[in-house]
């Protein structure tokens, strides 16, 4: 099994902060992300600060793209964007045609969805999907169980590379021992940490622990 990969996802309020972040964490993590909230804040300023200065991490721009897939996915790679994410709930000509305009799409998992939605993303050509835990799901007092590796295993099954998320920290990622998970995606767990440069060495220990290197 391939060591998942940690990503931090910077969803902060404003450029300045998220850079001050990075510059402490991008050396730790293997993928640098410009968070849903920071693009709205920010706008593509803060994926052309990231690919400016991590010219060869992938750099990912959290879009959760519903529409106009074309238009956003052209802007995100025009600004240094290597992949996007695009919201479930998008149409599949919308996914088919933010494909077309960047390396590769993202299908962000939230709500309800089937494994016949799955296959038919995975029959449009997006092969990479983001099992998510929403925060205000979270924040309400879900938590994550046994339900969330199932739907990750069947997706993996399927032939997704599957990155996870949604308040993760170093003692949620045993739940996922064994399975072929690609990337953990961190957010406040790295950023509102005391120290952010020891909290994301310490989540590529525990991944490398339990993955291996
Ligand atoms: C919110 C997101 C977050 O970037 C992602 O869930 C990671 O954040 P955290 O670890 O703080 O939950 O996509 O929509």
């Amino acid at each position: 099994m391939t060591k998942p990969n940690l990503q931090v996802a910077l969803d902060n309020n404003t450029l300045a902060s998220a850079l001050a972040d990075v510059r402490e964490v991008g050396d730790i993590v293997d993928i640098v992300e410009a968070g849903t909230i920071l693009i709205l804040q920010e706008g593509t300023q803060a994926v052309k600060a990231l690919r400016a200065l991590f010219p060869n991490k992938t750099v990912i721009a959290d879009t959760k793209c519903a529409d106009a897939g074309t238009t956003v996915a052209k802007n995100m790679a025009d600004a240094g964007a290597d992949w996007m994410t695009c919201i479930c709930s998008a149409t599949i000509p919308t996914m088919k045609a933010a494909n077309k305009e960047i390396s590769e799409i993202q299908v962000e998992l939230y709500g309800n969805w089937t494994q016949e939605d799955a296959q038919s993303w995975l029959d449009a050509g997006i092969s990479q999907a983001i099992y998510h835990q929403s925060r205000d799901a979270l924040l309400s007092g879900g938590s994550w169980g046994e339900k969330d590796l199932k739907k990750v295993k069947m997706l993996v099954d399927m032939g997704f590379r599957v990155s996870v998320t949604g308040g993760l920290n170093v003692d949620t990622l045993k739940l996922f021992e064994g399975v072929d998970v690609y990337t953990f995606i961190a957010g406040r767990a790295i950023t509102q940490a005391d120290n952010p440069a020891k909290a994301a060495q310490d989540l590529q220990n525990e991944i490398k622990r339990i993955w291996g290197n």
